[in-house]
């Protein structure tokens, strides 16, 4: 629903005016010739990008960020498990800071949007508060969370989870990826290359977090809108399934004596999207990755592996459907061994009123269209929202496309929500 009416926007007259000032300092050219900038790191020859949590890529954006940063006079941190910040002290360097973000790692064949528009939209809020002469009363820090994705590392949203103390260090260190390097050692080169950085501790005190993203589904561009405030965040959870048969010779080894766990696994997904079928169409479940070995021709597949993502916006319901995951796999898997395991279980969340209405209340003030939204995507939002009163503004992208090369924006609607963003700092900064 489109806002109506004006909202009082949250502070004194002058405050008011200051911030306004500044939301209009927010540059739409420069915000967009920072993203294409920052898509030149893992670039692809579709034109999305590849830039995996902790790899070469995501150092050079790192880099890339730093030193817009330091052009700011905005001093970068880091922390034990990745993340990275850059710090306006503000008037009083020790209050606990306002924290603005999201994340730089990507999807395999991921966009140009997703998770870079939340940090450089922080970026141009502080840079467009600097150029309004707004001194914050508290520091404001911009945060790129690490590996929000979980793409290379499953689950996602480490950084986040581990610095809101959700998740331990030591159990997200000792997670692998497809070729077996663990976290702890990507890490550890990673933090090699930026060893100049001060090392922040975790689970500090936070003040507030606000987080810019694309909305990454289609209703703000159906409804022709610029910005959406984000409700909150439905619940997921996610499984790794490992079905264990054994590898025989495809031409002398008869049906009946086989233990081929690609066939057991493909019926098995087959019965997990019955159990999943909903008339209503509010259930998402994917199987994304598939590993078979050996992976031959001519070889019985001896083991398979496949994630499943299960998301519903009923808390209940995706509770009562990721309980029911083994009995399906265990009835389909014929002569084969089959384990669940579960990396993540994260409730449907509701983001404080305080926050919403804020953001509102700001669209309202810089004559912003806007309505609510559920976020359906995961963000790390979900992990600070544990921590700390925690807000999102959704701005349109084509086609609701992401998690695709296509992913695509409007230099003018990222531009909206970095202003409403910047409002919204000056609010919870003074
Ligand atoms: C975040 O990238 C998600 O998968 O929702
Ligand atoms: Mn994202
Ligand atoms: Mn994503």
């Amino acid at each position: 629903m489109a806002a109506t009416g004006r909202a009082r926007g949250p502070g004194t007259d002058h405050e008011d005016l200051v911030s306004v000032t500044a939301a209009a300092r927010v540059d739409a050219r420069r915000l967009w010739l920072r993203h294409e900038a920052m898509a030149r790191h893992g670039a692809t020859a579709a034109g999305g990008v590849n830039r995996q949590a902790l790899s070469v890529q995501e150092a050079q954006a790192w880099q890339l960020l730093i030193g817009w940063g330091r052009e700011l006079g905005l001093m970068p941190a880091t922390d034990a498990v990745g993340n990275l910040f850059l710090r306006w002290p503000g008037r009083d360097p020790l209050a606990a800071p306002v924290l603005t973000g999201s994340h730089l790692d990507s999807q395999p064949t991921g966009g140009r949007f997703d998770g870079v528009y939340g940090v450089l939209a922080g970026l141009e809020a502080v840079q467009a508060l600097q150029e309004a002469a707004h001194v914050p009363a508290r520091p404001i820090d911009i945060v790129a969370w690490m590996n929000e994705e979980g793409s290379r590392f499953a689950p996602g949203m480490m950084g986040s989870s581990v610095f809101s103390g959700a998740r331990g260090l030591q159990e997200v260190l000792a997670v692998t990826d497809a070729d077996g390097v663990a976290v702890a050692e990507a890490l550890a080169d990673h933090a090699a290359a930026f060893a100049d950085l001060p090392c922040w501790p975790l689970q500090r005190p936070v003040h507030a977090y606000l987080e810019a993203h694309i909305e990454q589904g289609p209703l703000l561009e159906r409804e022709g809108l610029s910005v959406g405030i984000v409700t909150g965040i439905q619940g997921k959870r996610t499984f790794s399934v490992t079905v264990a048969g054994q590898e025989a010779h495809a031409g002398t080894t008869p049906s009946s004596q086989r233990q081929d766990a690609l066939l057991a696994a493909v019926r098995i997904i087959s019965g997990l999207v019955a159990w999943c079928h909903d008339p209503q169409d509010l259930v998402r479940f994917t199987v994304g990755r598939l590993d078979v070995l050996p992976n031959a021709p001519s070889v019985v597949p001896a083991s398979v592996r496949f994630s499943i993502d299960l998301r519903h916006p009923d808390s209940q319901r995706l509770c009562h459907l990721g309980d029911g995951i083994l009995a399906v796999c265990e009835a389909q898997a014929g002569p084969c061994r089959v384990t669940v395991t579960e990396l993540s279980n994260a409730q449907s969340l509701e983001f404080p009123a305080s926050i919403r209405q804020l953001l509102s209340a700001c669209a309202n003030d810089l004559q912003i269209s806007h309505m609510d939204i559920l976020s359906a995507a995961g963000h790390d939002a979900r992990y600070l929202h544990e921590v700390c009163p925690t807000g999102m503004i959704f701005v349109p992208c084509k086609g609701g496309v992401s998690h695709n090369e296509a992913e695509s924006a409007t230099a003018s609607d990222l531009a909206a929500g970095a202003r409403v963003l910047t409002q919204a700092l000056v609010a919870l900064t003074r």
